[in-house]
């Protein structure tokens, strides 16, 4: 089944409940939360307790996208917001087997994150630990920017090395995804799509959410 994640980081927080409601009955199968601390990357966004809101807001599984220095210090306070998936930049852990296995410990889905520069191969002995691997497709810290091209075979990359380990990751796509890149993500193998920008800055959310969802759904 391929995944649609509506990155909040691009919603009207004045209105947050309702854009959440909007994409939920669109078609939206997660809700793509950013955590940004002004450290890992250049910009600040929310914590814990916005997290512990939107849980309160949706019933769809909360992914927790940390870009933060020392995210094993959050990691129960994010869990215990609610978030079902959180994944950790590879640049920025030192002991990553040892958090991915906390991750899990405390009950959650536990994956990493590459930004576009780290190759494919750095996780290559943390594969068949993890459920989610967060390919970047921009380089993070703002909504709004442009995909990556190279990406693309970024993902082939992880396509065979999941295979070559006979791991059982998902393979997520995040930053610059819209109606026109999204089909040949889908047949490059992608299984979760983040989409903040084409979703919440679109004149019409909803229809935003399905034709992306239909997209991905279609053959
Ligand atoms: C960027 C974030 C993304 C961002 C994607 O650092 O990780 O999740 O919201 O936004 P768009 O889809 O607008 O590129
Ligand atoms: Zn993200």
């Amino acid at each position: 089944m391929k995944i649609l994640a509506p990155s909040i980081l691009s919603a009207d927080f004045t209105n947050l409940s309702q854009q959440i409601r909007l994409v939920e009955i669109a078609g939206a199968d997660w809700i793509h939360c950013d955590i940004m601390d002004g450290h890992f990357v250049p910009n600040i966004t929310f914590g814990p307790f916005i997290v512990e809101a939107v849980n309160r807001i949706t019933n769809l599984p909360l992914d927790v996208h940390l870009m933060i220095e020392s995210p094993e210090l959050y990691i129960n306070d994010f869990i215990q917001a609610g978030a079902d998936y959180i994944t950790v930049h590879v640049e920025e852990v030192i002991h990553l087997n040892r958090l991915i296995n906390q991750i899990k410990e405390l009950g959650a889905k536990a994956g990493v994150v590459i930004n576009p520069s780290t190759p494919v191969q750095s996780i290559k002995d943390i594969a068949e630990y993890i459920d989610l691997l967060l390919i970047m497709t921009v380089n993070p810290g703002f909504g709004g920017q442009k995909f990556i091209p190279n990406s693309i075979r970024r993902i082939h990359e992880a396509v065979e090395l999941r295979e070559k380990f006979r791991a059982k990751f998902l393979i997520e796509v995040d930053g610059g995804i819209n109606n026109q890149n999204i089909r040949t993500l889908a047949d490059a193998g992608v299984d979760v799509f983040v989409a903040g920008a084409s979703i919440f800055k679109a004149d019409n959310i909803s229809a935003a959410t399905t034709e992306l969802k239909n997209i991905i759904s279609s053959k």
